[in-house]
């Protein structure tokens, strides 16, 4: 069996389109325009170029982008005050603020500052409670992705059986709530789960978020199975020669071990092209979404849990 590959690139650009066409109908029928704030501390390289591509897919799909850049040195109250600014500013739908933050400030203090109406990451801890009670709320951008994604594959999700690799905050934990309430039966697998191997062959659903390169095999995917991979980790690539300085280019790979697990599964995301684009397409449409919600105005369809 070769697996149907889930193109993550273009799913990603058709959310961009329902996004923009619900921007749209807000700004002829109602002179609102989304905006989305992002927060960045420090000069981490890899933070840097997802705060410019988060801003530039903002501006492109018609949203006001707000961008802030703060010293590593910024202090806890600095932030918490630039947070309570933005919290009270009535033109800010969404708020993010890039993880992680320096050492010298707490994360859970910052995340819980913002207004949980305005946060589009959905780590909030009031989101998160909300999600793993049923209740509306603001998802994770990047397990929103993967369930729009499987949900477009299978249609119904329900009596599958699911299984996350990882138990992170960010992806782990809210995709199993979310695979949970669309009734699949979801098992969490991690670093301690005994015959990990045996427990992943189980799954219908496989959702790897382990951050290993390549750690789950073919031989660890049933047959027919849906791998959905998350995980973006850089390799050396000697196939690729070597950079001008001497060192050994790289390329990206996911935690699933492409070409033997294409064999077995029925479909795949790859890495790149597949969830990491719906990530920041569904931080759009969550801002959009966030901004219905402030206006009592109608939800896109399809963008949200
Ligand atoms: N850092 C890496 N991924 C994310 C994300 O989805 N949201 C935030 N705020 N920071 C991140």
């Amino acid at each position: 069996m070769t697996a149907q590959i889930i193109d993550g690139k273009a799913f990603a650009a058709r959310v961009r389109e329902k996004v923009a066409l619900h921007m749209a109908w807000l700004k002829e029928v109602h002179g609102i325009t989304p905006g989305l704030a992002v927060v960045l501390v420090g000069e981490d390289p890899a933070s840097e170029v997802y705060v410019r591509n988060k801003g530039k897919q903002t501006v492109e799909c018609g949203m006001n982008s707000y961008e802030h850049k703060l010293s590593d040195q910024t202090s806890e109250a600095d932030l918490l005050a630039l947070i309570e600014r933005l919290n009270a500013d009535p033109d800010v739908h969404g708020i993010l603020v890039q993880l992680p933050l320096p050492g010298h400030l707490d994360e859970g203090l910052v995340i819980n500052a913002i207004d949980p109406a305005k946060d589009v990451d959905g780590f909030h801890i009031s989101n998160v409670g909300r999600l793993a009670t049923g209740q509306k709320s603001m998802v994770p951008c990047t397990p929103l992705g993967c369930l729009m994604m499987l949900r477009d594959h299978h249609g119904s999700l329900s009596g599958l059986n699911a299984v996350v690799v990882g138990r992170s905050n960010i992806v782990g934990k809210p995709m199993a709530q979310l695979l949970l309430r669309d009734s699949c039966t979801v098992t969490v697998a991690h670093s301690r789960t005994k015959d990990i191997e045996e427990v992943c062959r189980r799954a219908d659903i496989l959702v790897a978020a382990v951050g290993r390169a390549q750690m789950i095999k073919g031989d660890w995917v049933k047959p027919g199975a849906t791998v959905i991979d998350v995980g973006i980790n850089r390799v050396d690539a000697p196939e690729k020669g070597l950079r001008d300085d001497g060192s050994v280019k790289t390329r990206l790979v996911g935690d699933v071990e492409f070409d033997s697990a294409a064999q077995v599964a029925g479909a795949i995301t790859p890495v790149p092209g597949g969830v990491g684009p719906m990530t920041i397409a569904c931080l759009l449409a969550n801002t959009v979404t966030a901004c219905c919600r402030t206006h009592g105005l109608p939800e896109p369809d399809g963008l949200t849990a």
